[in-house]
């Protein structure tokens, strides 16, 4: 054995590893010259058989030659490990932008979205939610609402009658019977919304339904006054059609409300009429049994297709009724 020999076991070595251009490669580099069998592991077994002097020189020698062919070796591996994770990042990138063909979840249709939006806005400020039958008695969607027998929303043209004609059924032509429902079976104060399904003898055309959804609103407490009723409908205004909307009431007439009013919005730049509202009559909470000296109230009702419409800038009701999964997509699943 020759000090030479040491050196150049390893030269050859380092010039192994660094020949190396991957992880697998660099692993037959080091079994060929670190490995059992290398020369440096052959020489260190040799050793014993060496004079105590050439066993103390050489085996420093062959000491440091195995240290210096581990450190290039650990240089070797280092480069080559991170080599190989750079390329596994470029090599297993995901497209997380690819589309896929999945099923879609399904949703509530825009109605049912906007109905709970209403809701959840009344909720939060303290308004319980009631829902009546669609299918209602005559006197609670007329006679308790002092709409009287001659009324023209009591015609055939207006209103869909449940034979036998004599049971006095009616489908119900708006949200109003459910106010009468709560004030004949809850004690002021009252504050109740009530959303649900209407139905009128209209023909289904681009801004006509047979069936269609109302939203009502009744407050009755002490010192009700038409501000309350003012300030109600501005905050429901902003919170359906944003915060620069401006409501205006226009003197009208409903039997069931003294005085009554039109609620018009400004939006998009133009008035447009978005409901019915007014003080509840007094002949109306007398009717349900409320002191009318001690109590007063009002009410108001919408159209949800309406408010639907106009905000969204929806031109035929059409889209509306007819359930086309490209139309109310648009809405998002609301679940
Ligand atoms: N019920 C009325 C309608 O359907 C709307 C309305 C409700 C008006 C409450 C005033 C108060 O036209």
């Amino acid at each position: 054995m020759q000090a030479s020999e040491i050196t150049t076991w390893v030269d050859d070595a380092r010039a192994a590893f660094l020949k190396a251009t991957d992880l697998d490669s660099l692993k037959t580099a080091r079994l060929a010259h670190s490995g059992d069998k290398s020369p440096i592991a052959l020489a260190s077994r040799g050793l014993g058989a060496l004079s105590a002097e050439d066993k103390a020189s050489f085996g420093k020698l062959i000491g440091e030659a195995k240290a210096a062919v581990a450190d290039a070796l650990a240089v070797a591996t280092n480069l080559l490990e991170a080599e190989r994770d750079r390329k596994v990042l470029l090599e297993e990138v995901v497209d997380i932008t690819l589309p896929v063909n999945r099923a879609h979840r399904g949703g509530l249709h825009p109605i049912s979205i906007i109905k709970n939006e209403v809701s959840d806005f009344f909720i939060e400020q303290g308004f319980a939610v009631e829902e009546g039958p669609e299918l209602e008695s005559g006197w609670l969607n007329f006679d308790a609402l002092n709409i009287p027998a001659d009324h023209p929303a009591r015609t055939m043209q207006d209103t869909f009658f449940i034979e036998p004609i004599e049971s006095g059924m009616v489908l119900r032509t708006h949200t109003s019977p459910v106010q009468i429902r709560t004030m004949l079976t809850q004690t002021p104060p009252i504050y109740v919304i009530c959303p649900g399904r209407t139905f009128r003898a209209d023909e289904l055309d681009a801004t006509h339904s047979p069936v269609f959804h109302q939203v009502e609103g009744l407050v009755i407490d002490k010192g009700i006054t038409m501000a309350h009723l003012k300030g109600t409908l501005d905050n429901f205004a902003r919170h359906m059609f944003g915060p620069n909307v401006t409501t205006r009431l226009r003197p009208s007439f409903f039997p069931f409300t003294e005085p009554s009013a039109e609620v018009d919005i400004f939006f998009n730049n133009r008035w447009i009429e978005w409901g019915g509202c007014g003080m509840v009559n007094p002949k109306v909470l007398a009717t349900c049994g409320i002191d009318t000296d001690q109590y007063s109230g009002f009410a108001f009702g919408m159209g949800l297709e309406r408010t639907l419409m106009v905000r969204h800038g929806i031109t035929d009701m059409h889209d509306i009724v007819e359930g086309d999964l490209r139309f109310t997509r648009q809405f998002g699943v609301g679940l």
